[in-house]
């Protein structure tokens, strides 16, 4: 059969309407949520503790979450960035100590470790695009306070071997599952492994109410403190009364209260969250599926596919040059969604997630490195400080997985990634 000209050269494209946007949760709300957020405003009480008729949405979402989880205890805050500074903070990260951070994160992991005085050390990642066990095992050294495993673009890592390593080595383990909320491994939900987790629900997230967090533990004593650093230093007892008598309770806090009105709506999201992940992970191994077809396109190494929460597809190619050829031909046959999305990149266009592209880390600006007590302490953070890293964001792609596909957009993808790789692989 005749190969089909390529739109890049001159053919006519796969499709010409962009896909949808992604932000998961924003595809499912409706008047839930809606009617969630006014009964909030109707009671006239829009903050967490007090008002003229308080509907405590607060708290009954941060028990929904620890049910959701099956964990004792969590802190609802204003956002993931506020997440990771409270749980570090929580774990008692401070100068004169390392975190170990994945080469692919967020640009707010590191922010969190230098705002708390530490400083931040790269491990390289591995097929999962998450934390290299055996790097770790490398980057741990007596001042290694705890280890943040990453849970990128909606996929668990490997966070039982990384587990065993922090274990053996008596470090903590904080997990970020920002881009991972409902994802687990053999049935056990991301953030539970770990010491602390913690959650974003701004809106690219899998729950969303635009902007929210959560810190979860299982650890009374870190969910206090977790509890008193997000809400300005204040220690409560069991009765929400301050406590000034314990001295592993005293900080100077951060406000990082969540609102009601957000908590309402979370509460409906969070729902809503197995029917997001459901359609997210169905479109996505439909598309996988088609794409065994090809062998000299990787896939994503994937711990458990019934844990992945699907809202990302990463392929990765032989050489940097196939994998811009082969994006470049998806775009053009229409694999685009809007230019407010994230659409289909190759991973060196995905800003803050690269370690190289922090220009703070790599300049090392800010008081952190300035601390005597992190003298000696300097590390490299310019590219090629995590060579595996560096060679997997040049060598894939990233197409975000909308959570409201149809068949027939699914249909398109695979059509146009069938079309471009028979052509040019
Ligand atoms: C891995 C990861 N951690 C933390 C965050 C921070 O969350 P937020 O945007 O809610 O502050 C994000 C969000 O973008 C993220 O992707």
């Amino acid at each position: 059969m005749a190969l089909e000209r390529l739109a890049i050269d001159g053919g006519a494209p796969v499709r010409t309407a962009p896909l949808p946007l992604e932000f998961p949760g924003v595809h499912y709300m409706d008047e839930r949520e809606i009617e969630a957020a006014a009964r909030v405003l109707r009671a006239g009480s829009p903050f967490r503790y007090y008002g003229k008729d308080l509907q405590r949405e607060v708290e009954a979402f941060e028990d929904d979450f620890k049910r959701f989880l099956g964990i004792d205890y969590s802190v609802a805050v204003s956002s993931g960035t506020g997440a990771l500074h409270t749980a570090l903070a929580a774990l008692g990260v401070g100068p004169g100590q390392e975190v170990v951070v994945p080469a692919y994160f967020w640009v707010s992991i590191a922010a969190a470790v230098v705002n708390l005085g530490a400083i931040p050390v790269l491990a390289d990642i591995d097929s999962t695009f998450c934390l290299d066990p055996a790097e770790v095992e490398r980057r741990i050294t007596p001042r290694t306070r705890a280890v943040v495993m990453v849970h990128m673009s909606g996929a668990p890592g490997n966070v039982k071997a990384v587990r065993e390593v922090v274990r053996r080595h008596g470090v903590l383990l904080l997990e970020d599952c920002a881009q991972c909320a409902g994802g687990s491994i053999a049935g056990q939900k991301v953030g539970t492994f770990g010491d602390m987790a913690i959650f974003s629900f701004q809106m690219n997230k899998n729950l969303t109410a635009g902007e929210g967090g959560c810190v979860v533990t299982s650890d009374r004593r870190l969910y206090r403190r977790a509890f008193a650093f997000q809400d300005l230093g204040y220690p409560r007892d069991e009765n929400g009364r301050l406590v000034t008598s314990e001295p592993d309770m005293r900080f100077w806090g951060m406000g990082y209260r969540l609102d009601e009105i957000r908590a309402a709506i979370l509460r409906v999201q969070l729902e809503k969250l197995p029917r997001t992940i459901c359609a997210m992970r169905r479109s996505k191994y439909r598309v996988r599926q088609a794409l065994a077809a090809f062998p000299a396109v990787q896939l994503r190494t994937i711990q458990d596919p019934e844990g992945d929460t699907g809202c990302f597809l990463i392929t990765t190619y032989a050489d940097p040059a196939t994998a811009r050829k082969v994006n470049q031909a998806l775009r053009a046959e229409g694999i685009v969604t809007s230019p407010q999305g994230v659409s289909n990149v190759v991973m060196t266009e995905w800003g803050l997630h690269l370690y190289y592209n922090n220009a703070s880390l790599v300049n090392r600006t800010g008081l952190a490195w300035q601390l005597q007590e992190n003298a000696g302490l300097e590390r490299d953070y310019n590219k090629g400080a995590c060579p595996a890293a560096d060679s997997l964001f040049e060598r894939s792609i990233l197409l975000p997985i909308p959570s409201c596909l149809s068949e027939a957009d699914e249909d398109d993808i695979i059509r146009a990634f069938q079309k471009v790789l028979g052509a040019l692989l």
